[in-house]
């Protein structure tokens, strides 16, 4: 399974690098409001930051929402860098666009979804990943890991090539939950990634064993 981080925080994406587990970085305009990246010119430079980072895919999410803008848009952000996968929302112009960048070879993450239809529709569509958002499903009391399981079923039927990004992850047990599903990818926050790390049993048996080795070192 591989990792995304989800933000677009520099710091973030380059400690999860440096920890040698990162294989991409997700982005909506949300997490990039959050950095204070604001203006076009702007938002384009920082994807360019991004990439120079990572060395996988990065997903660039596009604003408009007409065929015509989301294409255009798309090829812009794809053409910033090879790593750029184009983020398009699950709306009707959205899947029309995918198919049109599948067409073109140009890499796409379907995101916003948040049913299996919808996912059985972007891999119909070609989207190189899908991305159901796991956590806001449960925060309407709504089982996001059950559509996990049913998009990995649905996808297994009919042997789509659709990469299944596991989204919205929030915690350390969504992402053992998705390994355990079969999703491809998840994407999380560094502090869901870094949570993995932790073991009380760990921290105990290394401060024994360097007890141990100080005592017959001393
Ligand atoms: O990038 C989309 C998704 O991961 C957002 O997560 O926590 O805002 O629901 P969240």
């Amino acid at each position: 399974m591989k990792f995304f981080i989800d933000t677009a925080n520099l710091d973030q994406i380059r400690e999860a690098q440096e920890l040698g587990v990162l294989d991409g970085v997700t982005t909506n305009p949300s997490l990039m409001a959050k950095e204070g990246i604001t203006g076009t010119a702007n938002i384009l430079n920082h994807y360019k930051k991004i990439c120079e980072i990572v060395t996988g895919d990065v997903s660039a999410e596009v604003i408009a929402t007409d065929y015509k803008g989301i294409i255009d848009e798309g090829e812009r952000l794809a053409d910033l860098h090879p790593q750029i996968v184009v983020k398009v929302p699950m709306i009707r112009d959205g899947v029309k666009a995918l198919n049109y960048f599948a067409d073109k070879g140009i890499k796409t993450n379907c995101t916003l979804v948040f049913s299996a239809g919808q996912a059985l529709l972007a891999a119909k569509a070609g989207a190189t990943y899908v991305s159901p958002f796991i956590g806001r499903l449960d925060d309407v009391s709504t089982d996001g890991m059950a559509l996990i399981k049913q998009i990995v079923t649905i996808y297994a039927n009919y042997l789509f090539e659709t990469q299944i990004l596991a989204a919205s992850v929030r915690h350390p047990m969504h992402i053992i939950q998705c390994a355990e599903s079969g999703a491809d990818v998840v994407t999380c926050p560094l502090s869901a990634i870094t949570a993995l790390l932790n073991h009380p049993l760990t921290d105990i048996g290394l401060e024994k064993f360097l007890a141990d080795y100080r005592k017959g070192n001393s």
